[in-house]
């Protein structure tokens, strides 16, 4: 079950935008790797900042589990 949580106010990313483009990787290579192409994808973190370990928290959680 995906909370579908406003992670990036700035770009309007959810948890579940962020998700996705995790998903549509083809290789994965380390949190801060995948964060780039996240980034690249949904253009989350490229506002103000702020939400970059909210971003990266996401990531993980989504890469651990
Ligand atoms: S909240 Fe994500 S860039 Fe500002």
């Amino acid at each position: 079950m995906e909370e579908n949580i406003m992670i990036c106010n700035c770009k309007q990313v959810s948890k579940s935008d962020i998700a996705s483009a995790l998903h549509s990787l083809t290789e994965f290579k380390d949190v801060l790797g995948a964060f780039e192409e996240v980034q690249f994808i949904t253009k989350c973190s490229t506002g103000c900042g702020g939400c970059h370990d909210k971003v990266l928290d996401v990531i993980s959680e989504l890469m651990m589990g």
